[in-house]
């Protein structure tokens, strides 16, 4: 009853920023990512009768209060669907080349879904770890595949889950490490602002023309085209976020952005920034070079796709 699960962050080029549904973590608009080979999480579940609560370290500290019960409520959604009575220790170990300050719930919860079926004997499809992982946290849905992956937003818990859509080997994403503090507004709590903004309808209808557009650009591989809807879409994240009286970004974060923007001019490198102040960017192979040597001043991961959730 023990299993051990690697899975790998994702990095959303078409933001999901808004729930319809709270409980079931529906999002209001379908998303896309990347999922990135240089940050994972390992996660062991073993299931110990002798238990009475779950218990579980991340970095090897014990975990209390609301992020134990994040993970208890997942782990009691697996114990009903499955007929389970045991309770879990549960060991989650980040991995990134340092303290990045962008551990993310992506992995995680993709990591702990995989191995906590796993551990049960289970076999379960990529799109049921998927729609688990959901359960968790959004974002996490996308992270039980490698590459290219679409979140589709059904409207059920059976239609909610996402899936691989492309490969693109020379694609790279690197992540500015600009800043390792905790964000201080969850990104739950900024979704909950934004689904109430005026404007919201109208931002969610912009993501769904961006991902149709996006789509095309990825298979065609043109860097230019997928670089500048993943930016807008991600600028457009941000004005919404700002509106509902919310800033993620700090001076370091608009100084590398508007560096980028010069930069775009004769090269194609673009960036998009997610619920706090780091920045990634998204070039090819054939560009890496060159977007490096402006970046010598600051602590970068280059990144290009990861793989699928694995046991391990
Ligand atoms: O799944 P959560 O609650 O960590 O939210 C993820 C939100 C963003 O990273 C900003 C966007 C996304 O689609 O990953």
């Amino acid at each position: 009853m023990k299993s051990s699960a690697k899975a790998y962050v994702n990095i959303a080029l078409i933001k999901y920023w808004g729930k319809t549904d709270e409980v079931l973590k529906l999002p209001f608009n379908s998303s896309l990512s990347l999922t990135i080979d240089q940050f994972y999480t390992t996660t062991t579940v073993n299931y110990l009768p002798q238990l009475s609560e779950d218990v579980l370290y991340i970095d090897h500290q014990l975990i209390t209060g609301n992020e134990l019960k994040r993970v208890k409520d997942l782990m009691d959604i697996i114990r009903k669907q499955f007929g389970v009575g045991s309770f879990a220790e549960i060991s989650s170990v980040n991995h990134v080349p340092k303290a990045a300050g962008l551990a993310s719930s992506s992995s995680a919860f993709a990591a702990l879904v995989a191995a906590a079926t796993n551990a049960l004997g289970l076999n379960l499809s990529h799109t049921e770890l998927s729609k688990l992982a959901r359960l968790g946290s959004g974002s996490a849905c996308r992270s039980i595949f490698g590459n290219f992956t679409i979140w589709q937003k059904g409207s059920s818990h059976e239609t909610s889950y996402a899936y691989e859509f492309a490969k693109w080997e020379d694609f790279r994403v690197i992540v500015c490490l600009l800043d390792k503090s905790e964000k201080t507004i969850s990104s739950s709590e900024g979704m909950r602002l934004a689904v109430k903004h005026p404007q919201y309808l109208e931002y969610v209808k912009q993501s769904e023309i961006d991902l149709t557009l996006i789509k095309e650009a990825i298979v065609q591989q043109d860097i230019h085209k997928t670089g500048q809807i993943a930016q807008s879409n991600a600028i457009r994240m941000h004005q919404l976020i700002n509106a509902c009286g919310i800033n993620y970004w700090n001076d370091k974060t608009i100084k590398l952005i508007e560096k980028i923007k010069d930069l775009q001019q004769k090269i194609p490198v673009y960036f998009t920034v997610d619920a706090g102040p780091n920045v990634k960017l998204l070039t090819t192979k054939k560009y890496l070079n060159e977007v490096m040597s402006h970046l010598t001043h600051i602590e970068t991961v280059v990144c290009q796709a990861g793989k699928e959730v694995e046991i391990i």
